[in-house]
This record gives structure tokens, C-alpha cells and sequence, in this order.
């Protein structure tokens, strides 16, 4: 296809999957230019495209969409996490990263020198780890380093044909990463998926990640989606230390004040500083009425695992943040229940 914004990395030209009828198969006219044939071929490919998608609502159980207002809040290592944390409990999972223009998940996850097989047209996701199945745009760009500059019809097209043409098979839960704020990307993906469940909106404690985060919660209503809930992450920081048994030791806070805490019969001591502030992404749920998913760790682990690529639920199984992961999964579950079901609240 000549416009395709997506070249296949075999160098085929699209062909679409295996024609499954004579409807989805462009007829051979000898009479046609090369240039009517092309256009016929686009055509009949984009039908085979449609229908795989209509299909894509029986074969994913679930589809979940994570968003925020604010850049660098931790959208990609939730959707990260939330995908391991799923896996790990036995599901079937795919992450489609849909940030065209700065994908990181493949690096976040180890796979940046994956390719993607592409067979019959069809691309089939890279297996990482906990056997997730990730689609990235990184994956198509020769150059991760190189700036992708695709203007709006253009990105559109490829991220529809992105969602048409991966061979994901059969899913419990399909997680999906966006770039920040409510730009077309998001609207794109839910005019063209069916069936999506809904939209879990990440922020952090700060006033301004707040603000933004109720604008997420607008977007979602505006296009009518459920909003599954918000995530506070880099919410808390746990600093941890020993002292003189039983006594009480004092250390200054972020704020510059000072903070005590009470060592135990051993010595131990821990203590738990807001460096943003706390609790703001409760509120905000709460004001906004929708639900409460949980807070996740400001936790240093988390920025050496996504440079490493290995996330803290895989460098850390049982620690804090991957055990906050799974409470997050669990009431994001809780949610999608509800919603074909009674309603649950969680606040
Ligand atoms: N809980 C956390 N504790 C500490 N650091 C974190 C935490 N969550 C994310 N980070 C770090 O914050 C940075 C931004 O995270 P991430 O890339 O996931 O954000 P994002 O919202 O996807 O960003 P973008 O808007 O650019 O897509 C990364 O360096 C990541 O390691
Ligand atoms: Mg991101």
C-alpha cells in the first residue's frame, strides 16, 4: 500500500490475512490498469481490516484503556504493570502501545531489538514476559532515536491499521498505553475497537497532575466510556531504618519539618513521606465520583527497572509496588464486573 504509514518488515506490500471468502478477495480483472488493481487491492485489504476488527470484540475479553492529563506520570509503567500483574495471576494479556511518537514500552520490558513476525499481513505481537503479548509502534521504526513526525490523518490511519491487522488471538485483557491528554489518539481507538471496557485514568498527588486528571475524567464521559477509576501513583515514599528499641526517632520531612515514628522491639523503624502530597488522587476520584483504584509507591526501583527493562513486579515479586499492583488490578476487576453487572463503588 503506498501510503501505508506502516511498512512490514519482511518488505510485503499489504495483502491482508489469508482471504477466509471470495467477498474478501480483490477479483483478478486483466483489463485493469496497475493502478486501478493497486487501488482495488487497498480496498478489498481494508475490508478483510474491518472485518478482523469486528472480530477482535470476541476474541479479547477485555480491553482497557489508561490515560492521564499530564505527561510523565507513569501511565506506561502502570500499563506495564498492570499487564504483568494480570499475567502472573494466569490470564492471557496484550499491551498495545499506541505512543507513536515517543514508544517506550519495548525498552520498559527488555524487547527493544524484538521484531514483529509479519505473516499473510497479519503482525503478530512480540511474547515478553509472563508470556504478555506487546504490539509497539517502536517495533516499526528502524531508528528508535530518530523523531517520528507523522501528521494527524496519517497517525490515525496507522494506529486503526494497527489495531486491525495484529494476529493477538485469544485474550482475557488487552491493556492499552496512550501518549499524554485527551488527543485524537484515544478518540481514535474507541471509535475503531469494539467493546472496550473502559478508562483508568493514572495521576499523581500534585495539584496540577489533579487538574489535569479531571479533564481525563471529562474525556472519557465525552466519549462515552466508563471511567474504571483513578490511580495515585508515586504516591508515598518509604524510608526505613534502625534505632534504640522502643524509643521514637525524628527525621525531617519533605516539607522541612519534622516527622517521628516508633522503633519496635527490635530496633525497626519505618516511615512513609508524601513528597508530592498525599491522598489527592482520592479526593479527586471522590469529588468526581468515580472510583478509587489504589495508590502505588514513589518507588526508585520503578526508574531503574524501566531503564533496565526488567519492572520492579519482575525484579521484586513480593515487594511493595507489585504487591500494590495486584490491589490495583484487583478492584480494576471489580469494576469491569460491576459494569456488566450490578455496580460496585470502591472510594
Ligand atoms: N511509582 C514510581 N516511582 C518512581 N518512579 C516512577 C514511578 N512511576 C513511574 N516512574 C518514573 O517516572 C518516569 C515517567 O514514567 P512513564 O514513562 O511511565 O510515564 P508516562 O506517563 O508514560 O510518560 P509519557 O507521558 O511521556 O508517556 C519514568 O522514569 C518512570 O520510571
Ligand atoms: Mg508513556
Amino acid at each position: 500500500m503506498a501510503d501505508s504509514p506502516i511498512s512490514h518488515h519482511d518488505g510485503s506490500t499489504e495483502q491482508g490475512d489469508a482471504p477466509s471468502s471470495a467477498a474478501t478477495e480483490a477479483p483478478a480483472d486483466p483489463s485493469a490498469s496497475p493502478e486501478q488493481t493497486a487501488q482495488m487491492e487497498q480496498a478489498y485489504a481494508q475490508m478483510r481490516r474491518k472485518l478482523r476488527i469486528s472480530k477482535l470484540d470476541e476474541e479479547i475479553k477485555h480491553k482497557i484503556m489508561v490515560l492521564s492529563g499530564k505527561g510523565g506520570v507513569g501511565k506506561s509503567t502502570v500499563s506495564v504493570g498492570l499487564a504483568l500483574s494480570l499475567a502472573r495471576s494466569g490470564k492471557k494479556v496484550g499491551l498495545m502501545d499506541i505512543d507513536i511518537t515517543g514508544p517506550n514500552i519495548p525498552k520498559m520490558l527488555g524487547l527493544e531489538s524484538a521484531e514483529l513476525n509479519v505473516e499473510d499481513g497479519q503482525i503478530f505481537p512480540v511474547i515478553g514476559p509472563h508470556g504478555i503479548k506487546v504490539i509497539s509502534m517502536a517495533f516499526l521504526l528502524d531508528d528508535p532515536d530518530k523523531p517520528v513526525i507523522w501528521r494527524g490523518p496519517i497517525k490515525l490511519g496507522a494506529i486503526t491499521q494497527f489495531i486491525g491487522d495484529v494476529a493477538w488471538g485469544e485474550l482475557d485483557t488487552l491493556i492499552i498505553d496512550f501518549p499524554p491528554g485527551t488527543s485524537d489518539e484515544p478518540l481514535t481507538v474507541s471509535q475503531s475497537l469494539p467493546g472496550i471496557d473502559g478508562v483508568v485514568i493514572v495521576t499523581t498527588p500534585q495539584e496540577v497532575a489533579l487538574l489535569d486528571s479531571r479533564k481525563s475524567i471529562n474525556f472519557a464521559k465525552t466519549i462515552s466510556l466508563p471511567c474504571l477509576g483513578v490511580v495515585e501513583n508515586m504516591s508515598g515514599y518509604t524510608i526505613r531504618g534502625t534505632a534504640e528499641p522502643n524509643t521514637t526517632i525524628s527525621v525531617i520531612g519533605p516539607a522541612g519539618t519534622p516527622i517521628e515514628a516508633q522503633t519496635n522491639e527490635t530496633g525497626e523503624w519505618s516511615l512513609t513521606l508524601d513528597i508530592f502530597k498525599s491522598g489527592g488522587g482520592a479526593s479527586a476520584a471522590a469529588e468526581l465520583d468515580v472510583p478509587f483504584l489504589g495508590a502505588l509507591p514513589f518507588d526508585p526501583g520503578v526508574v531503574r527497572g524501566g531503564d533496565d527493562g526488567v519492572h520492579r513486579i519482575i525484579a521484586e515479586p513480593d515487594g511493595a509496588t507489585a504487591v500494590a499492583f495486584d490491589e490495583v488490578v484487583k478492584n480494576v476487576l471489580i469494576q469491569i464486573a460491576g459494569s456488566s453487572g450490578p455496580s460496585v463503588r470502591i472510594s
